[in-house]
């Protein structure tokens, strides 16, 4: 190995254009997925006040801020519903004329090119708010699997173009890709949320949301956060039941799981900036402790650099303007 003065590793980090050259990884707008929470009614569009800059939609609402998405070539969008009715079965989530439904109609009239992608979870339409049917206090799974596959069912007969079960009950993905396929509908992609831990993270989109549940917590189904070699059991498990991306989540406390991923396993990963992360720049930036954009495009790249190719991030917009405004790399060679 070439050593001083021979090699000098600060040769190639002189200019913004030798850098840009043996650049290793690049975040685009491409690679984003931006969140959209759908509140049920008319004439809503309500800022969260533990996420400034992101807000709750009625269907209604949507098509200006679907138009502004595709105009930043943000390529999809991940819904969430927020549904006027909540009983203890989740009945609203599996409702032809639910929240989530209704809304991917509107989008779909809007842009029909922007993909679509559904949360299928039952905490935002449960009165208990946990993912799953309870039974003798207890999240029931099996139970719960047929709720969730007419959930995705539904969302695709309204438009989806690919469902993201996210409620980690065991053998979701198999159960929802069985109702697609059964359903002529075999053609439809599902992003696993395979890893998803039990995060504090969480902590702004169960206000968003309105699904923090109403005893109890959710560690006796989401990852205990300790735990890498659980997470890649959880990965081929859903790989093998047919799932066609896999995700981990959170992302930033979690970018060992996101490399270790990568390094077993060959379909596409999906990280997503939870809505924690997404708080803590923010608040940090308004106080002045932060350079937003700066460190929002290193966190970004760092999601990258450990392996993922799709980031749901509530970014999004920001970052694909920040991009699209970009100066070229005119500037001069400086002396050394
Ligand atoms: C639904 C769901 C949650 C998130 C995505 N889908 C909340 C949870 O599991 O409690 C979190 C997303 C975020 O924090 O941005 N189960």
């Amino acid at each position: 190995m070439a050593v001083f003065p021979q090699m000098r590793l600060r040769r190639l980090r002189r200019t913004p254009a030798l850098r840009a050259l043996v650049r290793e990884n690049r975040v685009e707008a491409g690679d984003l997925i931006y969140p959209l929470f759908i509140e049920e009614g008319s004439n809503i569009r309500q800022e969260i006040s533990s996420m400034p800059g992101i807000f709750r939609f009625s269907p209604d609402r949507l098509p200006a801020e679907v138009k502004e998405i595709t105009a930043l070539n943000i390529p999809g969008v991940i819904l969430f519903g927020i549904p006027q009715k909540k009983d203890e079965m989740g009945s609203s989530a599996y409702d032809r004329n639910g929240v989530v439904q209704q809304a991917i109609r509107a989008i779909k009239k809007t842009a029909p090119d922007l993909i679509v992608i559904t949360d299928v979870c039952l905490c935002e339409y449960t009165s208990h708010g946990h993912c799953g049917v309870i039974v003798d206090g207890n999240v029931d799974n099996d139970q719960s699997l047929p709720l969730l596959s007419r959930m995705a069912l539904s969302h695709v007969e309204a438009g989806a173009d690919i469902v993201a079960p996210s409620d980690m009950m065991d053998g979701r993905v198999k159960a929802i890709r069985q109702t697609l396929d059964e359903g002529g509908l075999g053609h439809v992609p599902i992003l696993s949320y395979a890893a998803k831990y039990a995060s504090g993270f969480y902590g702004p989109f169960r206000d968003a949301a309105e699904s923090a549940p109403q005893f109890g917590d959710r560690r006796s189904y989401q990852m205990d956060p300790p735990n890498l070699r659980e997470a890649l059991r959880e990965v081929e498990a859903d790989i093998a039941e047919g799932a066609d991306i896999i995700m981990v989540k959170p992302a930033l406390a979690y970018l060992d799981v996101i490399r270790q991923v990568r390094d077993n396993f060959n379909c596409p990963i999906a990280a997503y900036n939870v809505s924690g992360e997404y708080a803590m720049v923010k608040a940090a930036a308004k106080e002045g402790w932060l350079d937003e954009k700066q460190v929002v495009l290193e966190i970004l790249t760092a999601i990258k650099r450990a392996g993922a190719d799709i980031i749901l991030t509530y970014h999004a917009k920001d970052v694909a303007r920040w991009l699209q405004s970009a100066q070229p790399l005119r500037s001069p060679l400086p002396s050394r």
